[in-house]
């Protein structure tokens, strides 16, 4: 089983201003839009690969933010202070708390092939856990000074292997990591 961050960040490294506003990042209505030339930054592709989206709960909130759930493949929420989610989501849409390792376990044995990790800090912990395999992170061309961070304190480093990068012609620089570990 392969899993997988597909992420943008301001080029000074936040996912999000401190109170989650995604307004400097082009498209972030749910599901990164093609740009006017039809350029989807490989977001089909990859979300087509895979399984299961296990997000945090606060990124759960802005999804929610949104209107309209946007993801038609399961979704797996963490939280350790939400009971229950909305009625009115789909059946897709599933709540948890439990360890990146318990998760991970989980999914594994039920025959899941690729998941998708999503939010900072949810990212931060299957990092530390040595369950994350690849980091595609997205660089968007602005500085926004503060805000939440993609990555923070590690108790050992984590070594990568730069897979590859493309350039987009908006500006986006996409790099691809494989985690060594
Ligand atoms: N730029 C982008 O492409 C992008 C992508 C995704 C998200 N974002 C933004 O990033 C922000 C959210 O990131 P974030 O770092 O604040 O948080 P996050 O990872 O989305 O959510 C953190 C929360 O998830 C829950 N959680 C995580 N792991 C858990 C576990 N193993 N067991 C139980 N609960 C667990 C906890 O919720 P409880 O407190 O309920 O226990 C924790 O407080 C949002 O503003 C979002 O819009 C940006």
């Amino acid at each position: 089983m392969k899993t997988s961050v597909y992420i943008a960040i301001s080029f000074d490294g936040f996912i999000a201003r401190k109170n989650g506003e995604l307004d400097w990042l082009p498209g972030a209505d749910g599901e990164p839009v093609p740009d006017s030339e039809g350029e989807d930054f490989g977001y089909n592709a990859f979300i087509q690969s895979i399984d299961t989206l296990i997000m945090g709960r606060n990124t759960f909130e802005t999804v929610m933010s949104f209107g309209q759930w946007p993801y038609k493949k399961p979704v797996i929420v963490l939280s350790s202070t939400l009971d229950k989610l909305p009625d009115d989501l789909p059946a897709t849409v599933a709540l948890k708390c439990c360890s990146p390792e318990e998760l991970s376990d989980e999914l594994n044995t039920s025959g899941a092939q690729h998941l998708y990790i999503d939010g900072g800090k949810t990212i931060q912990k299957f990092l530390e856990a040595g369950l994350i395999d690849e980091l595609i992170i997205s660089q968007v061309p602005v500085l926004i000074g503060s805000g939440i961070p993609l990555f923070g304190p590690l108790n050992k480093d984590i070594k990568l292997n730069h897979l590859e990068t493309t350039s987009f012609k908006n500006g986006f620089v996409q790099n691809k990591y494989k985690v060594i570990g």
